[in-house]
């Protein structure tokens, strides 16, 4: 154990500061400080109250990391740290946080892509990867397939949204229900209390025959179905709608997602990305994939949201290959390409 690399990752692409302290596939800190509250009333994430929060938040999220996983920043191999994609403001804090710890340790940098960390993050729980798998990454800003190879070292787009991202939609939809920010989790809570068959809204692109989504669409009638409702003074059966809109949302994605396993002749599904907390999409793409023999990798849901242990796990492949370390000259990228895995 002792011989394998002890990363430290640092993620600060929106609202949570992460830092996590991965050894091998061993867990041993994951540290988050949120200002989710801050945004609430926003609706959205404010980009410079998200970047401000992150300067507060660095330190005091590192001391804890640190004191949680019983190591000091001697001990650390290498420091990984997400280089994009994100909001700019609030990358540049991680990213320069980041850059001051390696240069002042001595330690390699490894600026890496959120997107990937995402799927790294599965090795936490369910061991090393599949030489190749497919992995549906679904999140605040992104819902997308690709190909990952060499346990998450090379990424090969499939597929993706040409409008909304689903996180972006369950968001948009909760405040149409007027539900707090972020929408996931209250979506998926008062789903479970409603009929998923109960209004037959959109599933946009579900038979295109292409391996990308789009969201829009469904959002757009999820809100004129409520207007509708009280336009004429009916109530709105918000565990209705809520449970239809994530039918439909889930349905698409899982749909899709064994698609793309057919297509690559590939037998396993990794899923990551706040969206991939969703108990529904949970369950309906154990049940799909079940019946598709492909096994399925769902991390648990704290790890599927934004964290720092994704980007150390990621590092620590990256490190235990021998990938070059990122230049200290590394540059923040707010729309970091999908397959550039480590800048
Ligand atoms: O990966 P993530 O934490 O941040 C980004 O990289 O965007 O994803 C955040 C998104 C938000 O849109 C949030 O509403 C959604 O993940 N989310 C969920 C659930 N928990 C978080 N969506 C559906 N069901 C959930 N349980
Ligand atoms: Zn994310």
């Amino acid at each position: 154990m002792a011989d394998q690399p002890l990363v430290l990752g640092i993620e600060t692409s929106c609202d949570e500061t992460g830092v996590g302290i991965v050894r091998g596939e061993t867990l041993l800190a994951d540290a988050l400080a949120s200002s989710v509250d801050e945004h609430a009333r926003f609706g959205g994430v404010v980009p410079e109250v998200a970047s401000r929060a992150h300067l507060e938040a660095m330190v005091p999220t590192m001391r804890r990391a640190l004191s949680d996983a019983g190591v000091t920043l001697r001990d650390v191999d290498a420091i990984a740290v997400t280089a994009g994609p994100g909001l700019t403001g609030a990358l540049l804090v991680g990213v320069a946080a980041a850059k001051s710890y390696a240069l002042a340790l001595g330690k390699p940098l490894y600026g890496v892509n959120h997107l990937a960390a995402h799927v790294a993050v599965d090795r936490l729980e369910h061991g090393p990867l599949p030489q190749r798998c497919i992995a549906l990454l679904v999140s605040g800003g992104h819902s997308s397939l690709f190909v990952v190879e060499d346990a998450g070292r090379t990424v090969t787009p499939l597929g993706g949204t040409v409008d909304d991202a689903a996180g972006e939609a369950y968001d948009k939809v909760a405040r149409v229900l007027g539900l707090p920010f972020p929408g996931g989790p209250p979506i998926d809570r008062a789903a479970g209390d409603g009929d998923p068959a109960a209004i037959p809204f959109p599933r946009g692109k579900a038979n295109d025959g292409t391996l990308d989504f789009s969201f829009a669409g469904l959002k757009t009638a999820v809100a004129r179905w409520v207007e509708g409702r009280e336009r004429v003074g009916e109530p709105v059966p918000v565990a209705d709608v809520a449970a239809s809109f994530q039918e439909a949302v889930v349905d698409v994605l899982t749909r899709k997602a064994v698609a793309a396993c057919r297509q690559q002749g590939v037998d396993d599904l990794v899923l990551g990305g706040g969206v991939a907390a969703n108990s529904r999409l949970r369950a309906l793409a154990e049940e799909r994939c079940a019946a598709a023999g492909i096994r399925l990798r769902v991390p648990r849901p704290r790890l599927c949201t934004d964290n720092g242990a994704m980007v150390a796990s990621l590092g620590v492949e990256l490190v235990a290959h021998g990938v070059t370390p990122s230049d200290l000259d590394l540059p923040a990228d707010s729309a970091l390409d999908l397959d550039v895995v480590s800048v």
